[in-house]
């Protein structure tokens, strides 16, 4: 047997052991994708791709910690069913034994293509990295092709996360760095035909105007057109916490700008958190064949207290988000659950218009909407949702799975509150506000016995609760 052979009978003897353990946890998902064992973290590879959408993800089977990743996959042809594929790279070669780190895909001459970082520790324990090329005829099959980019002069080794994409006739790529003044920053590069790249300078960096030092290392960047604009989406680290902005171990956000390929130059604004809940990281886009530019974020933030999560003693930890539409209006970025996801509704509980406070009872795989000015929201007696009309911010409460106490994570709402969706998981809450002006995504751990809704409103509002799908994730066949 191989090497590579033999990891891969590793992982399956692992899914085998830990997947019947896993799937009895109540907090397992039933809609949004989670590993079968182990740990899962960033998206990569996110496309749509002959008719079908390809979600990888970096995985950890073996154990709930991080180490040398594999692309785990999962493929579905509406967004709403899908299917655990074979892992599409393991970390089986010189050039990525350390772990097939983030990437992307593209499409390319009937090939699906992924470009992502192989992570290398040589014999001292020192770093190396390389953005590497594989690719498949077929979608599940992978074929590596080596090394195209080796580390440019300029940056420490803290250099991955390649996203590719073509515009004109040419290929372009940023790479997530880290200067080697250590300032967090986003290469930029690009090639005629995917094997020669060159260096074209850096994008953005933590000093750039109109930033004020942001951070020392920026991870998974993804650079796209929408509205007219160019967006640069990174996962900067090192922001200090700034009132209410920046409460997480690690943030994700974006800039708006315009980028001019000839110059390699791109001026933009200010930095904007993309989502304001407590797990959100390495959020990665693709364009659907509807010209849909769809989100998809990782449920997880690095060193934010992983091992501590309950499901860790399950030996499976983290989950991805729902896929989400992206809209630019002025500045700002909007996101929207996709129009799928009624998809996932299989009977309606509740529907009524309410004037005054209300209790009633939801599943754990709920959808809930509101539209209309409530003032709190209580969801199983563990997370809640308060709007300060005074400050115009909302903020979300839970109990933290550390110890217990109340944390808050809060946004500011400029124009008012006037509408909720909803999407309750057997432990994530993902909160759409205002039709996504801005999301709050975390996790939940509630008792589990607890079905508790209660809402409280000066107004007359519309409420409405869905059952939604516990089982459109298939593991094995
Ligand atoms: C982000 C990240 C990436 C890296 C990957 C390793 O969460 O640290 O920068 O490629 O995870 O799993």
């Amino acid at each position: 047997m191989s090497y590579e052979e033999n990891l891969r009978q590793q992982i399956s003897d692992a899914v085998d052991h830990q997947f019947p353990v896993v799937k009895q946890d109540p907090y397992y998902p039933g809609y949004h994708l989670a590993p079968p064992a182990g740990l899962l973290n960033d998206p990569n590879g996110w496309i749509q791709w002959n008719g079908n959408y390809h979600l990888f993800f970096q995985w950890m089977p073996f154990h709930t910690g991080h180490g040398a990743k594999f692309w785990g996959h999962f493929r579905s042809e509406n967004l709403i069913d899908w299917k655990l594929e074979p892992v599409a790279l393991a970390p089986s070669d010189w050039f990525d034994k350390n772990g097939c780190y983030s990437g992307s895909a593209i499409a390319d001459e009937d090939k699906l293509k992924v470009f992502y970082t192989g992570n290398v520790k040589n014999e001292r324990g020192e770093r190396q990295t390389y953005q590497c090329l594989a690719e498949s005829a077929d979608g599940i099959q992978f074929e590596k092709k080596g090394v195209k980019v080796p580390l440019p002069e300029g940056y420490t080794p803290h250099f991955r996360d390649p996203k590719v994409w073509k515009y004109k006739d040419h290929w372009y790529m940023v790479i997530g760095a880290q200067s080697t003044d250590k300032k967090g920053c986003v290469a930029f590069l690009e090639s005629s035909d995917l094997e020669n790249w060159t260096h074209r300078g850096v994008l953005s960096d933590a000093e750039a105007t109109p930033f004020n030092n942001l951070g020392y290392m920026w991870e998974c960047p993804d650079l796209f057109s929408l509205g007219g604009s160019e967006i640069l989406l990174f996962s900067p680290q090192g922001l200090a916490a700034n009132g209410i902005d920046f409460n997480n171990q690690y943030q994700s956000g974006y800039v708006v700008g315009s980028l001019d390929y000839s110059s390699a130059s791109f001026s933009h604004s200010d930095f904007e958190e993309v989502d304001r809940g407590f797990e959100f990281y390495a959020p990665q886009t693709t364009l659907d064949d509807q010209g849909r530019r769809l989100l998809v974020g990782w449920m997880g933030v690095p060193d934010q207290n992983e091992s501590e999560q309950p499901t860790v003693s399950n030996g499976w930890v983290h989950q991805m988000t729902l896929p989400r539409q992206l809209e630019l209006k002025g500045e700002k970025l909007y996101q929207l659950p996709l129009e799928e996801m009624k998809k996932l509704r299989i009977q309606e509980r509740y529907s009524q218009t309410v004037d005054s406070d209300l209790s009633t009872s939801l599943g754990r795989t709920a959808e809930i909407e509101i539209s209309g000015e409530i003032e709190e929201l209580h969801l199983f007696d563990y997370a809640k949702i308060m709007y300060d009309r005074d400050a115009n911010i909302l903020h979300l409460e839970r109990l933290s799975y550390v110890d217990g106490t109340i944390e808050t994570r809060s946004c500011r709402l400029p124009n008012g509150f006037n509408h909720l969706r909803l999407f309750v998981d057997h432990s994530s809450l993902e909160i759409f506000v205002n039709k996504g002006e801005e999301v709050f995504t975390s996790r939940i751990f509630a008792e589990v016995e607890n079905d508790s809704l209660k809402v409280s409103t000066k107004n007359t509002i519309q409420l409405q609760v869905w059952d939604l799908k516990n089982d459109t994730i298939h593991i094995r066949d």
